[in-house]
């Protein structure tokens, strides 16, 4: 039975793995088997993550990558190929976020979010299955969501489009691209303390305030993204297409404070 998770031989491109998410997942899949592409757009960041792969046990190929630049999109995924000879399962993790309420929000605060978010993932998964996943027949795609792809919040309104969007996404690419050999499919994470968002969770009242709302009754670890990335990356996932999978400790059972009396 394990053998349908084990990812020994496969190459995975992780983008955004200079902290973070990209970093949980990316071990997960090295700890499974994988040799990793890791991607930052300050190359240098990448060193530590690079030794911590290698002593795993597995290879990691450090590649620049600015997912709202083209070229350099095109660059790092021939780069890639170059190294590896293929990729077959792509992360496509990088992101990031600006919290403002919405009146307040710029032209720029839009387009930044947008470009990166749902743009980058686009175009990153383009050249992936262009350059190597469709003339192999081969591919696990996994997009990055968040709970923010099925719930609005406040503060988040360019976040929540983004994710929203990356959804929608993955089901047209998941059509697209089935013929090919490629499933494609979106993992959805929930509340994760990364640095992105240390400081909310310094807020102590804020941090009740998120726990209430979950089952699990805390917010994410770094362990907890591991089965399911496994999961979309292996053969375990082969006829499981176009889904997204949130791993959100049930906070989108839509627990409210109504429900909290009763736990
Ligand atoms: N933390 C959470 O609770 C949570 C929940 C759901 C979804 N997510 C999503 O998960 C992903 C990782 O989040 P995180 O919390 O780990 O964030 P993080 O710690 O800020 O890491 C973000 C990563 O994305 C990369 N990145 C940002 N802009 C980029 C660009 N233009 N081109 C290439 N890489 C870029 C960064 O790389 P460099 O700065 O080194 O280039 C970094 O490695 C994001 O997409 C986020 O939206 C996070």
């Amino acid at each position: 039975m394990s053998q349908i998770f084990d990812l020994t031989g496969k190459v995975a491109l992780v983008t955004g793995t200079s902290r973070g998410l990209g970093q949980y997942m990316g071990r997960a899949l090295a700890r499974a088997g994988a040799d990793l592409v890791i991607t930052s757009r300050k190359i240098a960041d990448l060193d530590p993550f690079k030794a911590e792969v290698e002593a795993i046990g597995r290879k990691a190929f450090p590649v620049e990558l600015d997912v709202r630049n083209y070229d350099s999109i095109q660059n790092a995924v021939k780069a890639a190929v170059a190294h590896y000879g293929k990729i077959d399962i792509l992360v496509n993790n990088a992101g990031l976020n600006v919290r403002k309420p919405a009146v307040d929000l710029t032209w720029d605060d839009w387009n930044l979010v947008l470009e990166t978010n749902l743009r980058g993932e686009f175009f990153v998964a383009q050249a992936v299955a262009r350059e190597t996943m469709i003339p192999r027949k081969y591919g696990r795609i996994i997009n990055i969501g968040s709970v923010t792809s099925v719930f609005g919040y406040a503060g988040l309104t360019p976040y929540c489009a983004s994710r929203g969007g990356v959804k929608q996404m993955t089901m047209s690419l998941a059509d697209d691209w089935g013929k090919h050999g490629i499933t494609v499919n979106c993992l959805a994470p929930g509340w994760f303390k990364t640095s992105q968002n240390a400081a909310l969770y310094e807020n102590k009242e804020w941090l009740e305030y998120i726990i209430d709302r979950i089952p699990m009754r805390r917010p994410g670890a770094p362990q907890d993204l591991d089965g399911a990335v496994v999961f979309m990356a292996s053969d375990a996932s082969e006829y499981y297409t176009g889904q997204t999978m949130l791993v959100d400790g049930g906070i989108s059972t839509g627990a409210t404070r109504a429900t909290v009396a009763a736990k």
